[in-house]
Parts: structure tokens; sequence; C-alpha cells
């Protein structure tokens, strides 16, 4: 399997003023095509922050992030934005939807920050993708007559709109209850067995659980990196 994410001697820092917070210490990570992968780690370990650069929301202060054969380490704001938005999907813990929106226009949003034009085509996409997620009969419903797991469902349906190569997660089932938690990880494993490549923080044992491999952090540098066969992927020791 080819790698789809490469990253090599990442480092993060954020300066506050005076301060320089070192949040990314030197890492090292590759992850195939295909894979599901965990990200764990202790509160304040770098996960969220890794996984801003992993989306292109952040640029790493040093080093290099290969997304398929491509450095866009140094890309310009516009180049990181095009990169999002054609290859990249994006799943948060409080959904993020606009509230005035109905289902199949906030799964519409990602097309038309492309600059796609709205017709049949992309409406019947759209309604498609709601029906995937089990919303079918909720087109024109609003966020707020959703339940949180309703409401996760059509982010992660507006995550696949532009087909991304990637989808991340933040914390996705961090508001949920655990029954819903377990049918949006269904739908998450489903993803990921027609062949998307999913990378998801989780603070919750029993969700990385469905993950293939799981990388721990820890104070900004990879504490463990394993299959969950329990096989250890790169050998820290
Ligand atoms: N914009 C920022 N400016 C300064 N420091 C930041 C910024 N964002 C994050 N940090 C710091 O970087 C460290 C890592 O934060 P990050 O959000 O990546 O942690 P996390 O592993 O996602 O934690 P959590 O599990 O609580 O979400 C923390 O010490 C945090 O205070
Ligand atoms: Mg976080």
């Amino acid at each position: 399997m080819p790698a789809i994410v490469r990253i090599v001697d990442l480092v993060k820092n954020y300066y506050m003023g005076t301060v320089t917070v070192h949040v990314l210490k030197g890492l090292n990570l590759s992850f195939d095509e295909g894979d599901f992968i965990a990200l764990m780690g202790p509160s304040g370990s770098g996960k969220s922050t890794l996984l801003n650069v992993l989306g292109c929301l952040d640029r790493p202060t040093s080093g290099h992030y290969f997304l398929g054969d491509v450095d866009v380490s140094d890309m310009s704001d516009d180049q990181l934005s095009e990169v999002r938005s054609t290859y990249l999907g994006f799943i948060f813990q409080s959904y993020n939807l606009l509230p005035q929106y109905t289902v199949v226009e906030n799964i519409e949003l990602p097309l038309l920050y492309q600059g796609i034009t709205l017709d049949d085509r992309t409406k019947a996409r759209c309604v498609g993708l709601a029906e995937m997620v089990g919303l079918g009969e909720r087109l024109d419903h609003r966020p707020l007559q959703l339940s949180g797991g309703q409401q996760q469902r059509v982010a992660i349906a507006r995550s696949l709109v532009n087909d991304p190569h990637l989808v991340l997660g933040d914390e996705p089932t961090g508001n949920l209850d655990s029954r819903t938690s377990v049918e949006i990880m269904q739908m998450l494993r489903e993803l990921n067995r027609s062949g998307k490549t999913i990378i998801m923080v989780t603070h919750e044992n029993d969700i990385a659980a469905w993950a293939r491999r799981i990388v721990r952090l820890r104070d900004g540098r990879v504490e463990s990196d394993t299959r969950n066969d329990s096989r250890t992927v790169v050998d820290l020791g």
C-alpha cells in the first residue's frame, strides 16, 4: 500500500509573545492509503495540533508533510485551501453544521466553498449521501431538529461530498453517548472498508478499538504505534 500521508521530522511550535510553546517535537509517521488510524494521547499531547497540520488547516514550523507525493509543508494559504477542498474531508466533535441550513444544504456547503455551481446533479449527490447516512427522511430538517448522532451523520455526509482521499476526525464521538458512538463508528468502519483512509483523534480506548492502527502521542512525541492486532508498526524501543 502506498503512503497517503508521510511526515518527516515534523515540528510545530506556537509563539506567544516571548514564549515558545513546543507542541510537536519532531514526528516521523507514515500512514497507508486505506488505513484507519486512531490518534490517542493525554490532553495537551498535541493530537489536535497534529490533525490540524494533517488537515492543512495549519503549517508545520519545520519538517515536511507529504500528502501523496506532494510536499504541502510550504504551500501558500490559497494552495492549502485548494488541497483541503479537493483531497480532505473533516468531521469535528461539535458537528459544525450551519443552523439556518437544511440537512441537504449543509452537505452541499463544501461544494459551494469550492466554487462549484449547485444544480440537480450536485443536489442528487447530496440527497444520496444523506440517504447513505440514514437521513433520507430528514432532508429538509435543520440541525436543531436533529439529535446529536443525526447531526454527526450529516457531518459525515458533508465530509464525503468532495469524494476526499482522506477523512480526518477530531473526537467525532466526543459529544455522543456510547450507543450513538457505536453507530457513528460503524459508519466510519463502513467508509474505511469502502476504501477511505481515516485518521481520527479519540480519548477513548473503546472508540480507538474500531481503528486498525493506534498511534499514541505523549508530550509531542510518538509514544507507541500499534496495529489493533497488537503488532507493533514501528519499534520505538
Ligand atoms: N493556538 C495555540 N497557541 C498556543 N498554544 C497552543 C495553541 N493550540 C494549542 N496549543 C498548545 O499546544 C498543546 C497541544 O494542544 P492540542 O490542542 O494539540 O492538544 P490535544 O492533544 O488535542 O489535547 P485535548 O485532548 O485536550 O484536545 C497544548 O499545550 C496547548 O495549550
Ligand atoms: Mg484536541
